[in-house]
């Protein structure tokens, strides 16, 4: 069974060690014995509390990192590497966040750099794309997926594209509270399972989860997973609550496809 992804970006929140273990304590109470089989949940905090959410996140939740350094190590003040975030349990890195594009200049060719060296380090890659305002009114989305994605799927064996997950994040979702419309997102994720499937093959792009992020909730999750055929969710700001964040596991463990949606393609 295709698994759905959960992940919760902690982004720059979460300012002390006091507050890292009010968040884990209840994130531990609310998924207590709660069924993961469909779902994979990640939360993905500050560097500085990696280590103690890895120690103290239940069993049914994995850990993820914000970003990586593409070099493995040496003289590279402030940066964080592979084998660092691999050797205190990290599992998923999210690579390429429009905000790190934004605040941190990182370019398409630092994403594919990233997305190189979480494989060699045997982490999963969470390649974030999409499209700013302006570009959807000119009808660029295509375009701008295309060349943000070409670099990171460039040079790898198909073993290595089965790793990483892709995130559709239009960046005039993130933060704002406005979400597309779901034939929006199902078009993007088209876009990105022909841009796969033409590099490796339609078996692996079957295999790479493709998720939604901007302004993800519980209540819109229809809206901007199930019926737009996304493989998950990344989630900002509602991460933040981790008592929601147990509520959306439950949710997408818990749902169940109609056999088929009426007018929707069976594409991705
Ligand atoms: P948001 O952030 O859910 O707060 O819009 C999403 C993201 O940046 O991934």
């Amino acid at each position: 069974m295709k698994k759905r992804y959960l992940i919760g970006n902690l982004k720059m929140n979460i300012l002390s060690v006091e507050d890292t273990e009010q968040y884990l304590s209840v994130f531990r109470r609310e998924m207590k014995g709660k069924k993961q089989e469909s779902t994979v949940t990640v939360i993905a905090p500050p560097f500085p509390y990696l280590e103690r959410f890895h120690k103290e996140l239940p069993e049914n939740a994995a850990l993820g990192a914000q970003d990586v350094f593409w070099e493995k190590e040496g003289s590279y003040t402030g940066e964080v590497s592979y084998p660092m975030l691999k050797d205190i349990g990290t599992e998923y890195v999210i690579v390429g966040h429009s905000e790190r594009r934004q605040y941190g200049r990182e370019t398409d060719e630092d994403v594919a750099r990233k997305v190189q060296a979480l494989l060699k380090g045997n982490l999963r890659p969470v390649i974030c794309t999409g499209e700013t305002e302006d570009e959807r009114r000119r009808g660029e989305t295509a375009a701008v997926l295309e060349a943000q994605l070409r670099g990171a799927l460039e040079d790898l064996s198909p073993m290595q594209a089965e790793k990483i997950l892709i995130a559709y994040e239009p960046r005039w979702a993130i933060g704002t509270d406005r979400t597309p419309e779901s034939e929006d997102i199902l078009e993007a994720k088209v876009i990105i399972y022909r841009m796969v499937a033409a590099a490796y093959g339609a078996a692996v792009a079957e295999r790479i989860p493709i998720l939604y992020g901007g302004s993800v909730k519980a209540s819109l999750l229809d809206r901007v997973c199930f019926s737009a055929q996304m493989d998950g969710v990344l989630v900002g700001r509602e991460s933040l609550f981790p008592y929601e964040v147990a509520k959306m596991a439950d949710i997408i463990e818990n749902y169940q496809a109609p056999e088929r949606r009426e007018g929707k393609p069976e594409e991705g």
